[in-house]
């Protein structure tokens, strides 16, 4: 039994919100694409911003040692992590931050591996910075994603600056193994390959699997490695721009060393103080939320299996991101563009996330079952 019961927003009250989720489509969309939670924040976090808001607490942001030290507690007492809160750099969002971190560790032109189907921002990231993308895509369904290692030695022969690492991953909601990690590990070693990995989605890992941080793997990763992460996606405030990115170890922290000061400026006062509230109180709800999460994957493999039984869909083992292949639906070259058109709900394709998966689509869960029952009728209605 959670402490804290979080359940989802009415759709009707949602659809006043301002965020760019409930603005990204007309008014008759379910809007089931961009990843935010139709959940009321955490108790803690609300009655911070509206202390802040109230006394109009709202200038530049400075020191704030707190995210450090907060994420520090969580990381020991979530994944028995020990973090050095002194090799904490504030970013303004994970994005930025990446894109910060790749100027560090690159110059335009170097070449940097990612594996599709994958956040489709890390090819913005990578087009931001100059750099040239390789692919190594992951096997498909039937393999269940099976990564290609062999493929990837070959890549990081050839000269691979950075591997950005998705970790646990969106879309495919795996969460990478200790042995595959260690993997990525050794090779980047003999190749000289930096890894970074964006953990943003690791808080929202469901019980049954274990995240292993990247950094927490010894001295090798922490080598090679740079984290970048956020209290944003878990507990809900993306808006509030705050995040971070992090070393453990020398090596790479010297390299965090050449972050330009003014990148922690620009994360938002709020953000940090929400951030170090979420870390260092917000585990209720966030168990709370994962409860929440756990009965809507499930249930969405329910209804699907009932009313659409041909729809691919392996539940996910972290985050509110169901990964479904269309294909067996026959509704054209982009099934998102059917659903939008024909269901009128509002969905990311798969094409946006890499080039072999334009038969799925990324639908978000972390809303109410009413609302997936209806996005599943809706679909079932329109073939
Ligand atoms: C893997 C991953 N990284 C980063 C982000 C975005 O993070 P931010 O808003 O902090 O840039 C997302 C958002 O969904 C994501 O899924």
């Amino acid at each position: 039994m959670s402490k804290v019961e979080v359940s989802a927003i009415p759709l009707a009250q949602m659809r006043t919100h301002r965020s760019t989720k409930w603005r990204d489509f007309p008014g008759d969309v379910l809007p089931m694409a961009v990843a935010e939670m139709d959940f009321a924040i955490a108790e803690p976090i609300r009655a911070l911003l509206l202390d802040m808001v109230s006394k109009s607490d709202l200038g530049y942001l400075g020191s704030v040692p707190e995210v450090a030290t907060s994420f520090a507690y969580f990381a020991k007492k979530r994944w028995n992590w020990i973090v050095d809160p002194e090799q904490i750099h504030i970013v303004t969002d994970v994005g930025v931050g990446a894109v910060e971190v790749l100027r560090v560790l690159t110059t335009p032109g170097d070449k940097i591996l990612i594996n599709s189907p994958v956040y489709h921002n890390f090819s913005t990231w990578i087009d931001e910075t100059h750099l040239t993308k390789v692919d190594v895509p992951f096997g498909d369904a039937q393999s269940g994603w099976a990564i290609d290692f062999a493929e990837i030695e070959k890549a990081y022969r050839s000269g691979i600056k950075v591997h950005l690492l998705c970790h646990p991953h969106n879309p495919l909601g795996r969460v990478y193994s200790r042995e595959e990690l260690l993997k990525f590990v050794a090779l980047a070693k003999t190749y000289g390959v930096y890894i970074v990995s964006d953990e943003i989605h690791a808080p929202l890992t469901f019980s049954e699997s274990e995240f292993v941080p990247f950094l927490s793997l010894g001295q090798d990763a922490q080598d090679v490695g740079i984290t970048i992460t956020a209290a944003s996606k878990a507990w809900n405030l993306a808006g509030l721009k705050c995040a971070f990115a992090l070393s453990q170890g020398p090596v790479m922290h010297a390299k965090l060393q050449e972050l330009p000061e003014a990148t922690h400026y620009r994360a938002s006062l709020l953000g940090a103080f929400a951030t170090a509230t979420a870390f260092a109180e917000g585990s209720d709800w966030l168990d709370g939320a994962l409860k929440t999460l756990d009965e809507n994957r499930r249930f969405l493999k329910k209804i699907l299996s009932e009313k659409l039984p041909t729809v691919g869909y392996e539940i996910p083992e972290c985050s509110y991101l169901a990964w479904l292949d269309l294909s067996s639906l026959n509704v054209g070259q982009s099934p998102a563009e059917f659903l939008l058109n024909k269901a009128r709900v509002g969905i990311n394709g798969g094409e946006t996330f890499g080039p072999h998966t334009g038969q799925f689509v990324r639908l978000n869960f972390a809303t109410g079952q009413d609302v997936l029952e209806e996005a599943v009728n809706r679909i079932l209605k329109a073939l």
